[in-house]
């Protein structure tokens, strides 16, 4: 079942997800080389904190952190650790804001310093991916619409297409109905109505689509190694379109 959420629901999701987007600016300024993922992670949990949020991700299924941070290779789910971040490294910070029961989601690939041109192009085509999956929403457009705009931008830009992670409804859970892949076709799957609330998020690797989880049973990683990025908005539709509940204050 897919909730449609009240006026009342609808502020406190914005509320979150502004939390969410606070958070992505104010731990901007500590992405450099030297700083390691734990020190981000405290940062952003006491950040979280002193706003009246909860680090959703922390204790989800036994999820050990507030955030996800995935470098490189790691697509998504990256566990915090010692680890320093490197010049010319990619991180993905991921991170589910909770305020007052309401739930905001959002994830974006930074640079460590100067990075190469080929993890240049896969942030930029993997954002530019997310919007156009963005602008299909509106109520009586379907899900698969969304999914088929980021498989046709991603696939154009010969850029594999992660599929066994997919997007989700939001609301008083972190993972709701509906199921929002990245591939699909137009026409397809449920039918989306003002009230809703979505995480749009594709995943995209600058080889092939193929992952695998690690020993920790929570990385996941490319199989060929090759950087991976990894953009995530909640959204909401409105009457004639859609609000992106985390917008980026940069
Ligand atoms: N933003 C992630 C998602 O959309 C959050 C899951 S991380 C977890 O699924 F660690 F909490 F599982
Ligand atoms: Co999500």
């Amino acid at each position: 079942m897919i909730s449609i959420k009240s006026k009342h629901e609808i502020e406190l999701m914005k509320e979150a997800g502004m939390m969410v987007s606070k958070t992505h600016k104010y731990l901007q300024k500590y992405i450099k080389p030297g700083i390691t993922t734990k020190d981000l992670d405290e940062l952003a949990e006491e950040y979280i904190r002193s706003m009246g949020g909860i680090p959703t991700c922390k204790g989800y299924e036994g999820f050990p952190t507030a955030l996800c941070t995935s470098i490189n290779d790691e697509v998504v789910h990256g566990i915090p650790s010692n680890r320093k971040l490197k010049n010319g490294d990619i991180i993905t910070i991921d991170m589910v804001i909770g305020y007052k029961g309401y739930q905001g989601d959002a994830a974006w690939t930074y640079a460590v310093g100067s990075i190469s041109d080929e993890k240049k192009y896969l942030m930029e085509h993997t954002e530019k991916a997310l919007y156009e999956g963005i602008k299909q929403v509106k109520p009586g457009a379907h899900i698969g619409d969304i999914s088929n705009a980021i498989e046709i931008y991603a696939t154009k830009h010969k850029l594999g297409v992660v599929k066994e992670l997919v997007g989700h409804g939001i609301g008083t859970e972190m993972h709701e109905d509906p199921d929002v892949p990245n591939y699909g076709r137009p026409g397809c799957g449920p039918k989306l109505k003002e009230g809703m609330v979505i995480c749009i998020e594709p995943m995209l690797n600058l080889g092939t689509a193929d992952i695998e989880i690690l020993d920790d049973d929570w990385t996941i990683v490319t199989r060929d190694e090759k950087p991976s990025a990894h953009y995530e908005h909640t959204v909401l539709v409105t009457k004639d379109g859609y609000e992106i509940l985390t917008p980026r204050l940069d």
